[in-house]
């Protein structure tokens, strides 16, 4: 009966310790794709994180396609780590859903708040384009 017990006890710790393991490995991966996210954010003038279906993303991308920029465009429903970077983008941001637009690493936000600092100008500024030119 005692060696029973004591099986059984070392049964749990056992797939505690699997357990543990297991985690640690996915907050390291989920580490390296916040890294990731950041990275990317900071090496182009402009981030969109978008998937290619997505009719907001579109809208997003009309308006840099206006001022006649070209963004750099992540479409995470065609990597195969789009969701690990769709979680580790949702918790910088806070939000989930897509397109999330970054310009000189500065979060802008989604298509709503691409297309309203598009219409109020602030766009303008973010991405140091002189206001006086046409456009
Ligand atoms: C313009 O729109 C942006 C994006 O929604 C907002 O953050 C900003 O406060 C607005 N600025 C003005 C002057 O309305």
């Amino acid at each position: 009966m005692a060696t029973a017990w004591r099986w059984l006890g070392f049964a749990v710790l056992a797939m505690v310790a699997v357990k543990a393991s297991r985690l640690s490995l996915s907050d390291a991966s989920a580490a390296k794709k916040l890294a990731f996210v950041k990275k990317t954010v900071s090496s182009h003038g402009i981030v969109i994180f978008s998937k290619s279906y997505c009719p907001y993303c579109r809208r997003a991308k009309a308006v840099f396609k206006k001022l006649k920029k070209e963004p750099y465009v992540l479409e995470l429903d065609q990597r195969g780590d789009g969701s690990e970077i769709q979680d580790a983008l949702s918790e910088m941001v806070g939000r989930r859903a897509v397109p999330q637009v970054f310009i000189h690493g500065k979060h802008l936000g989604g298509s709503d708040d691409t297309v309203e600092a598009y219409e109020n100008g602030t766009i303008l500024t973010l991405l140091d384009i002189d206001s006086t030119n046409d456009l």
